[in-house]
């Protein structure tokens, strides 16, 4: 039977002025302290969620706060696959995930016992377990003694298994016992805020792709332009090393750019032949167009600002704003690459694309002016490395031989 916070912290209490009535001060300190840490961690634990990072990244810091915790060399977080009876986890380092290291919800397994009983499982002594003999190769490598396993439970269903392995102390006590219970109801609200949030993220994304398809209903050349912007910006903002945040807001960003042009008229926008100036600058007011859409969601500022500012230039030569330098956003300089390489490469009824090499040398003699500095150096090196540019030198090479 688990028991409860106050009954832990009133335990803690009567521990301390047991040790205090027989003179033990400095033992009565450590102890306090060692709480005090330990539930330091546990709201460092909660606080996760607010990281407002991706599910893996949370993942992973939550692992590396509850080996402090839980005092063990490892900890592996198991999460239920909902469409089987199974838990799965993916070790570090591992390609992909499903199908590397799971366990059928049974008692045939450690992890699954702890989900099928919604039990915590102290197992004192590993190799002495007929179950040992079910574990996968993974979990043999970190030579296993003792573990500590305890099921993340939501709504009276298991979400997952946290395991700990190998105590730093010897072996999982009682007070490991007790706190890994805490540790679970604190790790099961983490998991499930990051996991709806990602949800409601994708579910999002999905949204506004549909939005944006409606522009690739009224222009064709839009359309697919989009999808392209999106994967080349994608392509530089990793090689920018941008954090998972902004690497969200630059895809939807990316996904919205043009959603301005939903207001422009039909004329303009299918028109098979050049503008004219007046077309011109009707068509460059796309992006204010575009914030009058978006504009008012504020929990969407960084992400309508890199729409809003695709068309800006450090030089202050941009529409429809003028801003210059740093007044620009990262998010809208990565879009501002992403799309004239695109736009520069594909056909219109108009004229022919360039071709991607020629496109290329266009981008590098605008940097600095036309384009950010940082962005055309990560353009770059994604585009040295992409198949485009791999497939030109096979050419070259062809035609040199
Ligand atoms: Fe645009
Ligand atoms: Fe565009």
């Amino acid at each position: 039977m688990i028991k409860k916070k106050d009954v832990l912290i009133e335990e803690l209490i009567n521990s301390l002025k047991n040790l205090e009535s027989v003179g033990k001060t400095d033992e009565a300190h450590e102890v306090l302290a060692k709480k005090i840490l330990r539930y330091e961690g546990l709201i460092e634990l909660g606080q996760l969620t607010s990281l407002n990072q991706d599910f893996k990244t949370i993942k992973k810091k939550a692992v590396s706060v509850l080996k402090k915790l839980l005092e063990s060399e490892h900890v592996i977080i198991h999460i239920k696959d909902p469409k089987k009876n199974e838990l799965y986890y993916v070790p570090s380092g591992a390609a992909s995930g499903l199908g590397k290291c799971r366990s059928k919800i049974d008692e045939t397994n450690f992890v699954g016992s702890c989900a099928h009983h919604m039990a915590i499982l102290h197992i004192d002594d590993v190799k002495y377990d007929i179950r040992s003999g079910r574990m996968t190769s993974y979990i043999k490598d970190l030579e296993p003694k003792n573990m500590l396993l305890s099921p993340l439970v939501s709504k009276g269903e298991v979400l997952g298994v946290v395991q700990a392995i190998n105590s730093t102390h010897g072996n999982f006590d009682e007070e490991d016992y007790h706190f890994v219970d805490a540790v679970s109801n604190q790790l099961t609200n983490v998991i499930e805020n990051t996991l709806l949030i990602e949800k409601l993220h994708n579910q999002f994304l999905q949204v506004i792709s549909a939005l944006a398809d409606a522009i690739g209903k009224k222009d064709s050349y839009t359309g697919g332009h989009t999808k392209r912007v999106a994967h080349f910006a994608d392509c530089i903002g990793k090689e920018m090393d941008l954090t998972t945040t902004d690497m969200r807001d630059l895809k939807m960003a990316a996904v919205l750019h043009d959603i301005g042009k939903i207001g422009i008229e039909d004329k303009i926008l299918k028109k098979e032949t050049a503008l004219n100036d007046e077309e011109f600058k009707i068509m460059k007011e796309h992006p204010r167009l575009g914030y009058e859409i978006l504009g008012h969601i504020e929990s969407l500022h960084r992400v309508v600002d890199g729409m809003r500012f695709h068309h800006e230039r450090p030089d202050g030569k941009g529409y429809p704003f003028g801003l210059k330098g740093d007044e620009i956003p990262t998010i809208a300089m990565i879009i501002s690459v992403a799309d004239t390489f695109d736009a520069m490469i594909s056909t219109r009824p108009y004229r022919k694309g360039l071709p991607p090499m020629v496109a290329y040398d266009e981008i590098v003699k605008f940097r600095g002016t036309q384009f950010s500095e940082d962005v055309v150096d990560s353009f770059c090196r994604w585009f040295e490395k992409s198949s485009m540019y791999k497939s030109l030198e096979v050419d070259k090479k062809r035609k040199a031989s």
